[in-house]
C-alpha cells in the first residue's frame, strides 16, 4: 500500500515551539523530526550527548531551530533548567511530547528494588517532570499547549515480565486524564499516544529479536506499522486538527491490542 510522507500541508506547525523528550533516537528522533519538518522549533532532551549531536546533525536544516539539551529526565531541577533554556532559546513553549522510557523484560520475582524505581522514575516521574515545569509555558501558548504522552495498550491488560513498565504506563495514561480536565480550562490538549509494533525500533527488537514480522502478523493488519504512523498522529495532534481532542487515548497499533496472545500476552 502507498504510504505518503507528507500529509500535512507545509508549516502547519509553523511558530510553535516543542519540546521531544528522549529525541536522540527512535521514535522519540522521529517524532521530533516531523515536529520539526512542519514549522516547530524543536528541542531534543536525553542522556546520551553523541546521540543528541548525530541526531542533530542529521536533522537541522538552514532555517536553525533544532536544539539539543542533555539531561536525565528523573532529575528534577534539571528539567527545570532545560525548560527554562527552552524559554530563553525559543521565547514560547507550545508542545510538550513525554517519550523518553525505559524498559527490560524480567521476571517480577527476579526484579530488583532499583530495576523497580528505575523503570518508574524514567517513565513515570520523568513525565511528572517535564509536564510540572512545562505548565507555565504551555498555558501562555497562544495555540493552546499540547502535551502528548507515549503510553502503550499494555497498560490495558498488565504486562507479564514488564509489571514495572507497565505500571508506570497506565499510570501515566490516567495522570493524562487526570491533567485533561484540570488544564483544559488553560487551552491546554493533553493525550496519550499508544504505538504498536513500528518496523526497526528497539521495542520490537527487544521483543521479537530475530523473527520481527512475527509482530506484523500479531496484529489484525497482519503488518508493522512505519515509523511515520506514530509522527503523523503526532504531527496531527499538535495541529488544528487536535484541538477538539483531550484526555483521548490514540492508539495506533494496526489493531494489535485486539488480538491478545504471542510475545506481549
Ligand atoms: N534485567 C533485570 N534487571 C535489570 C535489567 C535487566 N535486563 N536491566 C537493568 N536492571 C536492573 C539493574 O540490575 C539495576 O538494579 P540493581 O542495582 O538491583 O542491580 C537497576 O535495574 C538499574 O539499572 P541501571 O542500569 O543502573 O539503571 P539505569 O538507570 O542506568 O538504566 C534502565 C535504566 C534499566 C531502564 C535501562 O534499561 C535503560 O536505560 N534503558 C533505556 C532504553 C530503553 O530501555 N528503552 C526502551 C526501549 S523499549
Amino acid at each position: 500500500m502507498l504510504r505518503l510522507d507528507d500529509v500535512f500541508v507545509a508549516d502547519i506547525l509553523k511558530g510553535r515551539t516543542a519540546i521531544v523528550t528522549g529525541g536522540g533516537s527512535g521514535l522519540g528522533l522521529i517524532i521530533a523530526q516531523s515536529l520539526y519538518k512542519y514549522g516547530c522549533d524543536v528541542h531534543i532532551v536525553g542522556r546520551d550527548l553523541a546521540k543528541l549531536e548525530n541526531a542533530k546533525q542529521q536533522t537541522i536544516g538552514s532555517r536553525g531551530g533544532f536544539h539539543i539539551h542533555q539531561c536525565d529526565v528523573r532529575d528534577y531541577d534539571g528539567v527545570a533548567a532545560v525548560v527554562q533554556k527552552v524559554l530563553d532559546l525559543s521565547a514560547t513553549l507550545d508542545i510538550l511530547v513525554n517519550n523518553a522510557a525505559g524498559n527490560f523484560l524480567c521476571d517480577f520475582e527476579s526484579l530488583s528494588k532499583n530495576g523497580w524505581h528505575s523503570v518508574i522514575d524514567i517513565d513515570l516521574n520523568g513525565t511528572f517532570n517535564f509536564c510540572k515545569h512545562a505548565l507555565d509555558g504551555l498555558k501562555k501558548s497562544q495555540w493552546g499547549g499540547r502535551i502528548i504522552n507515549l503510553a502503550t495498550t499494555q497498560a490495558y491488560f498488565g504486562w507479564p515480565q514488564a509489571a514495572h513498565a507497565a505500571s508506570a504506563k497506565s499510570a501515566i495514561c490516567t495522570l493524562t486524564k487526570s491533567l485533561a480536565v484540570e488544564l483544559g480550562g488553560h487551552g491546554i490538549r493533553i493525550n496519550n499516544l499508544h504505538p504498536g509494533p513500528i518496523a526497526g525500533t528497539e521495542g520490537v527488537r527487544r521483543m521479537y529479536g530475530d523473527s520481527p514480522n512475527a509482530a506484523g502478523a500479531l496484529t489484525c493488519l497482519g503488518e508493522m506499522g512505519h515509523a511515520s504512523d506514530i509522527s503523523n498522529m503526532a504531527v496531527y495532534l499538535c495541529s488544528p486538527a487536535g484541538s477538539f481532542i483531550t484526555g483521548a487515548d490514540l492508539v495506533v497499533d494496526g489493531g494489535r491490542w485486539l488480538k491478545r496472545g504471542g510475545p506481549e500476552k
